[in-house]
């Protein structure tokens, strides 16, 4: 749904699912922060909330009604706080809110952008903020992901489980588009690597690598490299700087953008989306950092993550100049942190909050 002018200012309107645990605390900051951005830039987020998350399912039993989530189909995005809960048993959470939303409103793309913020420790030592620039582009929508499979006997000596890992050229080629898309950016240094186990999984792994070079055809500026996923695990820790955009599949994307975001200095800075990039879809903006529920309610968790996910929503709203207020806040405000780890950060949630959107303000 595209957003709305209304007397010169823009209107986006977006829900908000602050979630469980430190979600709703991480959420207000990135609220605070897009309201400081939008008043310099002249447009307004109107801010939908949405009761969804572990609390609401022990209460009523429901994850997503489908109420819900027709309501979602009209915004024009969706800010996630997290969700999870240590009464909820796991997988529920996952598959019914998280995976159901991403797939519902086929956000087919988890984009991770991975920079290393000026004053921000990596625990990788001697990376410099250079050494670290580049966005994954996770498939997100097919793969290990869909739950195809099953069991056979379950609970028998024979017991045989089945998880399909599904591979659509379809689904493959358009994730792979994107990313050749997010290379040719200016901001990009026109590099895209696949990420694979074209080795071992010898079917799903030439579907990628034959679209992958179909795709890259219609790039000609764009260079390509291939790495086997396990190989690109020692490349991310021992030379970061090669990769510019990756792109890899659902699963292995997962595994890489964790250890991505340790690179960059933890969950407290690591923001992600998953995009539905196509006319009319409806993202969803995250920090990807969890609940938190040591941290729940004490005003020490770290909200840069989260209002790094907010940046991310305003350059998919058409928003760049209120994007580039936002990341100019954040590189202010963690250049005055001592650490990025909760409760190391010397302020407290609401002032980080502050600093950053003032730091916006004022860039
Ligand atoms: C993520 C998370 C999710 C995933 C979980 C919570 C289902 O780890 O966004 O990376 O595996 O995609
Ligand atoms: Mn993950």
């Amino acid at each position: 749904m595209s957003s709305e002018s209304e007397g010169g200012l823009r209107r986006h309107r977006v829900g908000v699912i602050g979630g469980d645990g430190t979600g709703p605390e991480v959420v207000r900051e990135a609220l605070k922060v897009l309201d400081a951005a939008g008043e310099a830039e002249g447009f307004a987020i109107e801010a939908v909330p949405y009761d969804l998350g572990g609390e609401r399912y022990l209460k009523t039993g429901e994850t997503l009604p489908d109420s819900v989530l027709e309501e979602l189909r009209t915004l024009n995005a969706i800010l996630l706080g997290a969700v999870g809960h240590p009464d909820v048993k796991p997988g529920i959470l996952e598959r019914d809110l998280l995976l159901r939303i991403r797939f519902e409103l086929d956000q087919y793309v988890n984009l991770r952008p991975v920079r290393l913020y000026p004053g921000v420790h990596s625990p990788v030592a001697d990376l410099v903020p250079d050494d670290v620039d580049m966005v994954f582009v996770r498939e997100n929508s097919e793969g290990l992901y869909t739950g195809a499979g099953g069991f056979h006997r379950r609970g028998t000596p024979e017991e045989v489980a089945v998880q399909e890992s599904i591979n659509t050229r379809r689904g493959v080629e358009r994730c792979v588009e994107f990313a050749f898309g997010q290379a040719e950016r200016p901001d990009r240094r026109g590099h895209v690597t696949l990420a694979h186990k074209t080795n071992v999984l010898t079917y799903a792994g030439d579907l990628w690598q034959r679209t992958f070079a179909d795709v890259a055809s219609g790039h000609p500026n764009v260079g390509t490299g291939y790495v086997h996923v396990d190989a690109a695990c020692i490349y991310l820790l021992e030379e970061p700087g090669r990769f510019d955009v990756v792109v890899t599949d659902n699963m292995f994307g997962d595994i890489l953008t964790d250890l991505a975001a340790t690179v960059q200095g933890g969950m407290g800075v690591a923001a992600g989306a998953n995009l539905n990039p196509d006319p009319g879809g409806v993202s969803m903006f995250e920090p990807i950092g969890g609940t938190a529920p040591d941290h729940t309610g004490r005003g020490t968790i770290n909200p840069i993550a989260a209002i790094a996910a907010g940046g991310l929503m305003l350059e998919t709203l058409g928003e760049s100049a209120g994007a580039a207020r936002v990341d100019a806040g954040i590189r202010l405000a963690v250049s005055k942190m001592p650490s990025m780890r909760a409760a190391q950060m010397g302020a407290t949630t609401s002032e980080v909050g502050d600093m950053v959107a003032e730091g916006a303000v004022n860039a």
